[in-house]
């Protein structure tokens, strides 16, 4: 386990004193190496598609620590004690980017607990573009001074995923623990849009959202797309983003429509969930027939600060450590038992390529009725008109 910096530690969770010394760090002068955002190389995403059903991509938790205190989320501070805080080690996450690349995965989410926390948090994200993965992080931003943004950047950082839980100032910080966090999202965004960098805001679906009210919050933060966790009231892995929590606990008839409410406001805000995914939520409410098999395990996985590979946050056996992971560990069931939107919306979306993957092989055996049946498959054309709607927000990655 390392040593997270004491000057890290003391810059939480007290946001609001803190903001008053941006104005200087506004002014950053680049310095050291650059590492550009890695673009993707269209004979490798042809090759991966054919080979293995697309590029995939690991959401990787370098550790359990967080700043916050979030209600409906165990990672929070006054639930998990600092000394249970556990971070990865630096040289391990550089290892597990390697294996991760040769295993086709070209999308890393950085996430946690808090992320910017972990002290070596640069050189990971460094070490991911400069092997060609997209580097995403997802953050609570109470650390993302301008001077930390400005590194990762540099270091090719390629989108940043913000969390927002209401649709106002003061529920969002008192659920958080974190005062004074809106005005540095505020200053985020600024800077993000200066360095022509994506970033989108995330956020549960829980009893603090307002979603009548929430583009115009949004939108004041400097927003201009949202993706919906769907809430979890319990995740049998290591992954602590759950909560027995009245702020989480719908009956199916509320969740229903809180998903309707989602589905409505794709006519006010840009949302990144597809309707298609959510209309598949709604069915999993109902208890009624899936149709997307979810790609976990498969092309998507979950790896933790112990270096643990997990099929995804859903499951009770971690996969292997990421030492042993090759194609022989790799699953693929048509599983369809949670509402992970991280891993539902785009197991829909990935659905064509890995049809496409499906007919190649078939073909290559000489059985052409199988590929042709690959391609005809609904749900190919329902992954399709998906990844028509969220075209836009793909292609700035
Ligand atoms: C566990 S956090 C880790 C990254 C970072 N600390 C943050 O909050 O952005 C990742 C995402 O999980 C979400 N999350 C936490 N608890 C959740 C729950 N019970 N149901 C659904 N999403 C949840 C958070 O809002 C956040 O967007
Ligand atoms: S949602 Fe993120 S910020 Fe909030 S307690 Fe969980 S890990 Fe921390
Ligand atoms: S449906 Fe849920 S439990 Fe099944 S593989 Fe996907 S994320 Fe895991």
């Amino acid at each position: 386990m390392s040593e997270v910096s004491s000057a890290t530690l003391a810059a939480t969770p007290g946001v609001a004193r803190e903001n008053q010394d941006e104005d200087e760090e506004r002014s950053y002068q680049a310095g050291g190496k650059k590492t550009k955002s890695p673009r993707s190389n269209p004979l490798d995403v042809l090759s991966l598609v054919f080979q293995q059903g697309g590029p995939g991509f690991c959401q990787f938790a370098l550790s359990n620590a967080c700043n916050a205190n979030c209600g409906f989320c165990n990672f929070a501070r006054d639930t998990l004690p600092k000394e249970e805080w556990e971070f990865v080690e630096r040289q391990g996450a550089l290892d597990a980017i390697d294996i991760l690349h040769k295993q086709g995965i070209r999308y890393l989410v950085l996430t946690g607990g808090e992320p910017t926390l972990h002290p070596n948090l640069v050189d990971i994200v460094r070490h991911g573009a400069e092997s060609g993965i997209k580097v995403l992080l997802v953050s609570n931003a109470g650390l993302l001074k301008p001077h930390k943004i400005h590194e990762l950047i540099d270091a090719g950082l390629s989108s940043f995923i913000i969390s927002i839980d209401a649709a106002n100032v003061t529920d969002h910080e008192e659920n958080r623990g974190l005062p004074g966090v809106c005005e540095r999202i505020r200053t985020a965004n600024e800077i993000f849009a200066e360095r022509n960098i994506k970033a989108t805001a995330s956020v549960t679906m829980s009893r603090l959202v307002d979603y009548d009210a929430l583009p115009e919050f949004l939108a004041s933060l400097g927003f201009s797309s949202v993706v919906f966790s769907y809430p979890l009231k319990y995740l049998p892995s290591f992954f602590l983003g759950y909560r027995d929590s009245h702020l989480v606990d719908y009956t199916a008839d509320e969740l229903e429509a809180a998903y309707e409410k989602v589905k409505q406001l794709k006519k006010r805000f840009h949302v990144v969930n597809p309707l298609l995914s959510l209309e598949e939520m709604q069915r999993f409410v109902r208890k009624e027939e899936q149709k997307y098999e979810c790609l976990a395990g498969f092309r998507y996985f979950f790896l933790d600060w112990q270096l643990m590979l997990w099929r995804c946050h859903h499951w009770e056996e971690p996969m292997c450590s990421i030492y042993d992971f090759d194609e022989t560990k790799l699953i693929r069931d048509g599983c369809t038992r949670c509402m992970i939107n991280c891993y539902r919306d785009s197991s829909l979306m990935q659905g064509v390529a890995v049809s496409m993957h499906d007919a190649y092989q078939a073909v290559r055996k000489g059985n052409i009725v199988e590929g042709a049946k690959a391609l005809g498959r609904k749900s190919t054309i329902d992954s399709i008109r998906a990844v028509a709607e969220e075209f836009s927000w793909i292609k700035k990655f």
